[in-house]
């Protein structure tokens, strides 16, 4: 056994190390080593931490989403107040903010840094001996929240400073948490996709994954900072504002490289138009320049005011914000059958772009901003975002505007719209409805579905764009001489694709009940259900009671199965479909197959040399177990292949058995193999 000092210099250094590679991955951008050699560093760390539990430090890197959620947060302090900024809206009022401070300090010349005033959510950082030992919100200004655990899962945000100002004993700094518009993008798909309200912008979601009550889900949204300045400072080592910005950078923070030294006012001005030529291009929503006087002793002479700093202006780009008319309220049909409410506005210009719809996200937002057809409302462009109402102009309501009520069917196709309990989205469940049909035909044909090989999107594209296929069914009504017609479709492969569709009639129940696209049936519920009740028919004639009893099927997937097989016209393509020839039912396999897997859970981690993902998922299946995505207690076994990730630890922490590759191949053995 190591004795315990060697125990601690190890894991010093792990940390050493690990801070270092966020430094240089999160912060610089400059990555220094692979993936996988940094998850190595941090599973050992893990792992050491793990058996030495007492030597856990609240400035490790695992201690990032270390919190629990909490009920409420705690008051935060602030020593000193967060004040708001002055504004200017052109290069005179600059120039006028210049004769200002030249009455306050007569005689004197001042030297400037300009920045990008980023929109986001700003935050104060305190650093005791260079550890991170609170984060607050802004708040009021004088009174903010204890976010602490949250802002420690911004992996730009050091727990520990670097050389420089770690030897400070309290360091105060100000920064600005925001969420690039790429990830913002991202997160809210992945939320509507998990049926969950979406954020109007990035600000937005910024704001709400830091007041978030759960570090975990904040862990999960991709946060980001600059830091913008030092707030309080003991003993205080800055001149200017400028030096303090590189000190800060030196020392690990991560400060916005596009910020400026500038001498004089009229590099700044020019400084303003660049950057407002840049907005789009920056990668994140910014609402201005601030400007900052330099020299660190001229803004302690300027002082103040209780409302902003002297030495200090926002140079405001022009408002992405316009008044218009809502002139009527529709509702489009995504291609997955998201039903969305979208106000039809009075074109009106907003930041040099005319803007004539916006998106009312879902039924909850419209009741939530209470958007009326005929109301004036406050419209907003944030970079390519789609345009947002922010607020109704309540003043100027029509008496007789009356409430918007969501339809209950597709607007496309007059089907029944589904709104499960717990989620925003109301969708259209028709399976022959056009909104939704190129879509559908995809994921039908898809290789995990009816696997029909050439149905690609280009093909399906023009199957519907020429009135060729109006539902699943159709597909099996297609011949060569229809699909040669086709664009960049010869003979051969109008015979191939032929070929394709006939062969998928075979792929039996599960896959087809998968392809069907039934909102809640993947793969694995698909094949639940296929094995529990053999034909389309049984299933078809299920209650919702009866399918909710069935194991792993919960009501959510009751509903929507019930829903969908309610529905006349749904009926009417399956029927179509067995008569085209679809095999309707599941494989009766007259030689019951060996199940050495049955009912057992199996978790993957790292990369197999013999199989896939997928196929290595399918076999266990195919043996009777289930693949989960997380280990637990009650995970059976853990196959572990090359570079495995976190689930390794987590299975070696719970003492779940562990299966190397041969281990695996093994157990498939005595299941009678490939
Ligand atoms: S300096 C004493 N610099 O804008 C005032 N603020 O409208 C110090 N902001 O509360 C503010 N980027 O949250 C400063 N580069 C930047 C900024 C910035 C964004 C935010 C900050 C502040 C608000 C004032």
């Amino acid at each position: 056994m190591k004795d315990l000092s060697a125990i601690k210099t190890r894991l010093k250094e792990l940390r050493r190390l690990i801070h270092y590679h966020d430094y240089r991955y999160y912060v610089l951008n400059q990555p220094e080593i692979l993936d996988a050699e940094y998850d190595r560093l941090f599973n050992e760390l893990k792992g050491l931490e793990a058996d030495h539990p007492g030597l856990i430090t609240p400035d490790s890197p695992t201690q990032r989403v270390a919190g629990q959620p909490a009920e409420e947060f705690a008051q935060a302090e602030h020593r000193v107040a967060m004040l708001s900024l002055d504004n200017a809206y052109n290069a005179d009022e600059l120039q006028e903010f210049e004769a200002r401070i030249g009455r306050l300090l007569p005689g004197e010349r001042f030297q400037y840094v300009a920045e990008p005033k980023i929109d986001g959510l700003g935050v104060a950082l305190i650093y005791e001996k260079g550890i991170l030992v609170r984060g607050a919100t802004r708040g009021d200004g004088r009174l903010g929240e204890d976010v602490t655990q949250n802002l420690k899962t911004i992996r730009s945000i050091p727990l520990v400073l670097r050389e420089g100002l770690r030897e400070l004993g309290v360091l105060e700094v100000r920064g600005e948490v925001f969420m690039r518009r790429d990830a913002f993008l991202h997160l809210n798909e992945a939320l509507e996709e998990a049926g969950q309200p979406t954020f109007a912008n990035p600000r937005n979601a910024a704001a709400g994954s830091v007041r978030q009550k759960d570090p975990s889900i904040t862990a999960k949204r991709p946060l980001d900072i600059f830091i913008y300045g030092v707030s309080y400072a003991e003993p205080n080592p800055f001149k200017s504002h400028w030096k303090t910005l590189e000190k800060l950078k030196e020392a690990g923070l991560k400060v916005n490289p596009r910020s400026r030294f500038c001498q004089d006012m009229e590099t700044v001005t020019r400084f303003c138009s660049a950057l407002e030529a840049e907005r789009e291009a920056l990668g994140y929503d910014t609402d201005g320049v601030v400007v900052k006087v330099d020299s660190l002793d001229q803004q302690r002479r300027l002082g103040t005011t209780t409302h902003h700093p002297r030495w200090a202006i926002a140079y405001k780009f022009p408002a992405r914000q316009a008044a218009t008319l809502v002139k009527d309220i529709i509702v489009q049909v995504g291609k997955t059958g998201a039903m969305t409410p979208v106000a039809v506005l009075d074109p009106v210009e907003v930041g040099g772009v005319t803007v004539s719809r916006a998106s009312l996200h879902n039924e909850d937002e419209v009741a939530r901003k209470d958007v009326r057809i005929g109301d004036m409302v406050l419209v907003e462009r944030a970079g390519d975002v789609i345009p947002q109402v922010v607020q109704v102009i309540l003043e100027k309501r029509p008496p007789d505007a009356g409430k918007f009520v969501m339809p209950r069917t597709c607007p496309v196709c007059g089907g029944a719209a589904f709104r499960p309990e717990g989620e925003a989205i109301v969708r259209c469940t028709n399976l022959a409805c056009p909104a939704q049909l190129k879509e559908r035909l995809f994921h039908f044909g898809s290789r995990r579905a009816m696997e029909i090989d050439h149905l690609g999107e280009a093909v399906v594209e023009q199957l519907v764009d020429r009135g060729l296929v109006k539902d699943f069914a159709d597909l099996y009504r297609l011949d060569v001489p229809t699909l040669a017609q086709l664009e960049r479709m010869a003979e051969k492969s109008a015979t191939n694709l032929v070929i394709a569709i006939e062969r998928s009639k075979g792929r039996g129940l599960a896959r087809l009940l998968y392809a069907l696209g039934i909102r809640y049936v993947g793969e694995h519920v698909a094949s639940v259900l296929a094995s529990h009740f053999g034909s389309m028919d049984k299933l078809a004639k299920a209650t919702e009671e009866e399918l909710s009893g069935i194991h792993e099927i919960g009501p959510r997937i009751a509903e929507s199965v019930a829903l969908f097989f309610s529905q006349k016209g749904n009926l009417k393509v399956i029927e179509r479909l067995r008569k085209a020839g679809v095999r309707m039912a599941e494989e009766v396999v007259a030689v019951p197959q060996a199940q050495p897997l049955a009912g057992k859970a199996l978790v993957l981690t790292g990369a197999l040399e013999g199989f896939s993902r997928d196929e290595a998922k399918n076999l266990i299946e195919r043996l009777g177990g289930r693949v989960t995505s997380s280990v637990s207690k009650k995970t059976d076994y853990v196959i572990v292949g090359r570079d495995p990730g976190s689930k390794y630890d987590e299975a070696l922490r719970l003492g779940v058995p562990i299966l190397d590759e041969e281990g695996f191949k093994e157990l498939v053995a005595r299941g009678g193999g490939r």
